[in-house]
Order: structure tokens, then C-alpha cells, then sequence
């Protein structure tokens, strides 16, 4: 399994791939590999040729205040990790060769899509990400890229950008893996303190009763999510706890489509998210 930092080597053998009529698979990431992770690499080998997995803690989507600095950086076991998966590649930037000196170009997303849940309050963290997603699909050129759910907005606001931007890209979200408990696996639960990491597992709790309600037509009060989470854990701050579209991304308080059920809060040193979708077949 090679390693490479440099996009114009990648760029170099993407295109050899793509002449021999290889498919290429990429699962983009920011390291600190876990099952999750393994998870959507795990796919992507069995529907690629060529498996690429990208490792770059992106600067652009931390906001002030935000993790950047002390994000764990842990790329020996990560590379373990690829390698027990049968990647052929990782692509490890260093920051000087994915932002250039003098770079002057952003993808800045704006619109519906951003209204709302994690952009509300984290300005700038989608226009971040969906500069770094570009940059790493025109680097890697691959047939399919996978994303997890767990970042529901993120998948969302790639879909559009990828539409936007008229890249070709088959776009693959990934059910969300969770620890036996419940919670979302997320290379943040590491912050959680013993108590924190028993009280975070009440979000998924609170999310599936509400979903429950909504697939048996109960009424449900549009405070009573927020109000479950609040009630169980105390010391959350939250940032969001609600029912929206689960394609334009707006609350909603009939459930007669698709909708997203979502919650963000910062827990102690972690800011934990999570959802799950119901269905009605409508979207
Ligand atoms: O979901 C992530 O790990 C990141 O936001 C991504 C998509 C790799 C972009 O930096």
C-alpha cells in the first residue's frame, strides 16, 4: 500500500487507472480511523478496483475556538488499519499541498441546504468541507466517493455541490455505526469523561423514540425532542435537537415526507451529533 502527499502524483496514476478502465473508489477522511471508518472502507473495497483513502485534517472547516489543533492525529494505526482493509492508497497531504501559496480559490456554499442544523452554528464549516471534497474528488478522479451518515448535513450539502460543480462522482452515504449502547461511533468520543460517555448515549435513545412516534402517527411536540435530550443530560449545551426535511434541510413539524431526525450538543471537550431517518416513501 503506497503513500502518497503529493496531488500531482496522484493525479498521475488516477489517470493510468482510468485508462485501463480500472473503477477507483476514494473514502475521504481526516485519519483517527475507527470502525466507522473501516466500515465505509470495507465497502468501497468490495465495489472498486482501485481503493483510495484520503487522511487530511482540513484547516478550512475548524472554525476559531474549534478542534484543529488538538484533533487526533494518529496515522500509524490509521495506516494499519488501511492496510488490514486492502487499500491500495493512502493520500496524506501535507496543508502547503492542498492549499497553495496565495490560493484565492473557495467553494462557498450558500442557500437552503445551510440554513439550518450543524451551519447555523458553525459558520464556514460547509464551505470547508465542500472546498476540501472538491479538491479531493478533482485529485482522485474516483467513480464513487463514501461519506457516513452521521454527518447528515455534510452528505447533503456534497450532493449539491458535486451537482453545482458538475462533478461526475457517484456519491455513497454509509449507515452510521454504533457502539453497543447506541452511540455514534466518532473520533470525538474520545473527549468524553466516563460520565459524559453514559450520559451521550440518551441522544440515540431520544432520536428512536421520536422516530418510533412519528412511523406509529403519534402526535409529537416539536420541543420534545430538545426537551428529552436537555432532561437526561443536564450539562449538554445544545446546539440543535429537531425534525427536518430530509432533502432541503428545514424543520418541519408534519411528517408526511422524509424527514431527518437530528441532534448536535456540545458535551465537556466533545460536540457530538447524530440523526435517523424516517421514511415515508416521499421525498
Ligand atoms: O467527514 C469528514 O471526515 C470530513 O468532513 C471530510 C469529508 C473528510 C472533509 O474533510
Amino acid at each position: 500500500m503506497k503513500v502518497i502527499k503529493e496531488p500531482a502524483q496522484i493525479q498521475q496514476l488516477v489517470d493510468e487507472i482510468h485508462k485501463s478502465g480500472r473503477s477507483i473508489g476514494v473514502v475521504p477522511t481526516m485519519g483517527a480511523l475507527h470502525k466507522a471508518h473501516r466500515s465505509l472502507i470495507a465497502r468501497a473495497r468490495k465495489e472498486n478496483d482501485f481503493l483510495i483513502v484520503t487522511i487530511f485534517v482540513n484547516p478550512t472547516q475548524f472554525g476559531p475556538g474549534e478542534d484543529y489543533k488538538s484533533y487526533p492525529r494518529t496515522f500509524k494505526n490509521d495506516q494499519e488499519i488501511c492496510s488490514k482493509e486492502n487499500a491500495d492508497l493512502i493520500f496524506s497531504p501535507d496543508e502547503e499541498n492542498m492549499y497553495l501559496e496565495g490560493h484565492a480559490t473557495t467553494v462557498n456554499v450558500a442557500g437552503g441546504l445551510t440554513d439550518y442544523m450543524c451551519a447555523k452554528h458553525r459558520p464556514g464549516h460547509y464551505s470547508g468541507v465542500a472546498t476540501v471534497v472538491a479538491k479531493l474528488l478533482n485529485i482522485t478522479k474516483p467513480h464513487r466517493a463514501y461519506f457516513g451518515q452521521k454527518d447528515y448535513q455534510q452528505f447533503r450539502v456534497i450532493e449539491r455541490m458535486t451537482k453545482d460543480l458538475n462533478i461526475k462522482t457517484k456519491l455513497i452515504s454509509c449507515p452510521i455505526v454504533r457502539e453497543n449502547d447506541g452511540l455514534a461511533i466518532s473520533s470525538r468520543n474520545k473527549y468524553l469523561t466516563k460520565k459524559e460517555r453514559k450520559q451521550a448515549t440518551y441522544i440515540y435513545k431520544a432520536l428512536k423514540e421520536i422516530a418510533l412516534k412519528i412511523k406509529s402517527g403519534q402526535e409529537i411536540s416539536v420541543s420534545s425532542l430538545y426537551k428529552a435530550i436537555a432532561d437526561n443530560i443536564p450539562e449538554a449545551e445544545i446546539d440543535y435537537a429537531d425534525i427536518f426535511d430530509a432533502k432541503k434541510l428545514y424543520p418541519v413539524t408534519e411528517f408526511k415526507k422524509d424527514v431527518v431526525i437530528a441532534a448536535a450538543l456540545r458535551l465537556g471537550k466533545a460536540r457530538l451529533i447524530d440523526n435517523v431517518v424516517v421514511k415515508k416513501g416521499v421525498d
